[in-house]
């Protein structure tokens, strides 16, 4: 049996989707009652150890989705006590949402990296996929203001922008195939880059792309009423992007999709 964590998220919702109808998954969320799903369906909290070992039972493959929205400590207690009680209840085979080697800048590799480490010592057998920045998220991120400026502090940064539809479909095949993937760390990048020039061009004559400073983002996302964990994290998000570090293409997606990646524009604008 296959079971996919963090279903109701916006990438565990598209796997879900390629995923319906089979009689050898089910879906794991915090809260079930949110999944009107044709898959069944098991309540799966990686801070609620009860409800992992009685949802890991009778699983095989277990696709891990990352639950990376908080402090570092909380993070890897979460993916440690997944991992852990994955192996107690028998799970052979873990495949992990991670992030893109050149993503070492963000602040938020740490926890992705002690995953990967963690998984390595674990004993089972697995497949990392280090998925690139989503191009959704870079649009949100580089969203234009009512008056029409994108103002995010990207430079003339690039990132190698990937649409999450595209993550999704390379983690449905692995899990669908895992003794093809044992101890494969796969880089999931996109082919193309995208700046907030293009990103302006993308969408329309109306939008003019005006980058600010790393410091006005940051006050910005503060009087936003994000919360404090996220503020560094959205900020380094932007000023790796600035610094080039985010914008190697190529990688292993098209070799695991079997096709050419979407196009991150049309994936995060239109
Ligand atoms: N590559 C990128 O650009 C990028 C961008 C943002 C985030 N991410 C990472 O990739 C993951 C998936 O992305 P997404 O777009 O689907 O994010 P999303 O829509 O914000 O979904 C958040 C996910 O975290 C799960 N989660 C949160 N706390 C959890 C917990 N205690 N136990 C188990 N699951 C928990 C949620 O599962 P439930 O169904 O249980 O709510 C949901 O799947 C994110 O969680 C984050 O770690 C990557």
């Amino acid at each position: 049996m296959i079971l996919v964590t963090g279903a109701t998220g916006a990438l565990g919702t598209l796997v879900a989707e390629h995923l319906a109808g089979r009689d050898d998954v089910v879906l794991g969320t915090r809260d079930p009652g949110r999944l009107a799903a044709s898959s069944p369906v098991r309540r799966i909290d990686f801070d609620d150890p009860d409800s992992l070992a009685e949802g890991f039972a009778d699983v095989d493959v277990l696709l891990m989705i990352s639950a990376g929205y908080g402090e570092d400590d909380a993070v890897t207690a979460r993916h440690g006590a997944a991992i852990d009680a994955a192996r107690a209840a028998g799970v052979r085979h873990i495949v992990y949402t991670s992030l893109t080697a050149d993503g070492d800048h963000l602040p938020y590799a740490l926890p992705h990296r002690w995953t990967e480490r963690r998984l390595r010592a674990s004993g089972l057998s697995w497949t990392v996929l280090r998925n690139g920045l989503y191009a959704e998220l870079l649009a949100a991120l580089a969203a234009p203001s009512a008056d029409g400026r994108i103002t995010a502090p990207l430079g003339e940064g690039r990132l190698a922008a990937v649409a999450r539809a595209d993550l999704a479909e390379a983690a449905v095949r692995v899990v669908l195939e895992t003794p093809a993937h044992v101890g494969r760390v796969y880089e999931l990048v996109g082919e193309e880059t995208v700046g907030g020039a293009d990103l302006a061009r993308a969408h329309g004559p109306h939008v003019t792309y005006e980058p600010g400073t790393l410091a006005q983002a940051r006050a910005h996302l503060a009087a936003s009423g994000a919360e404090a964990f996220q503020v560094p994290m959205l900020t380094g998000t932007y000023s790796a992007i600035a610094a080039g570090f985010m914008a190697r293409t190529g990688g292993d997606l098209r070799e695991l999709l079997g096709r050419a990646p979407r196009s991150p524009l049309a994936a995060g604008v239109a």
